[in-house]
């Protein structure tokens, strides 16, 4: 059983994101789909949120599970005997990134870090862009599944009340 992690912050999860994941689950046994911390970046949703929203996401790949992580991801590679970290890269932006970040891990343990080329339908995709536009009222339909579309229009219309 070869099985990858799929990192990141997914707040909320994009359909760039789940490219990546599809793509990751046709190339190992088990994919799981960690929900971590970036400390430098504010959330709008909290971890069970973007555990549940992950979740419906990919409920039709029968080989991918989500999980929160706390701590290093390396160590949650090893909790869980995973092989590798799946990270998609939309252009050079994230390959400057993630280079680092892959480099780091490397040097801490023996996982693998496999770069997947984003779709190019999904290049200007991220979440802290569909937060920004969805905050100014902009349509983020076709880019988001349709129930996170639903549940940011919700979360930032709390907000603002
Ligand atoms: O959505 P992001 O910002 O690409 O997610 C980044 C994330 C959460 C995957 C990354 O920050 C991470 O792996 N955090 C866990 C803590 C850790 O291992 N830090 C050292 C990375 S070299």
């Amino acid at each position: 059983m070869r099985r990858a992690v799929c990192p990141g912050s997914f707040d909320p999860v994009t359909n760039g994101h789940l490219d990546i994941v599809g793509r990751a689950a046709k190339l190992f046994d088990e994919v799981v789909v960690a929900t971590g911390l970036n400390m430098s970046k504010n959330r709008l949703f909290t971890p069970d949120e973007r555990i549940a929203m992950l979740e419906e996401a990919t409920v039709g790949i029968p080989n991918v599970r989500v999980s929160g992580f706390d701590g290093l991801i390396v160590d949650f590679c090893r909790e869980i005997d995973a092989v590798a970290i799946v990270k998609g890269l939309r252009g050079a932006g994230d390959y400057e990134y993630e280079l680092p970040m892959a480099q780091m891990n490397s040097h801490l343990t023996d996982v693998e870090t496999v770069f997947l080329p984003g779709a190019v339908g999904n290049a200007f995709v991220s979440s802290s862009l569909i937060k920004e536009v969805a905050a100014l009222g902009g349509d983020v339909s076709g880019l988001v599944p349709e129930s996170v579309r639903e549940a940011l229009v919700r979360r930032l219309a709390e907000r603002r009340s």
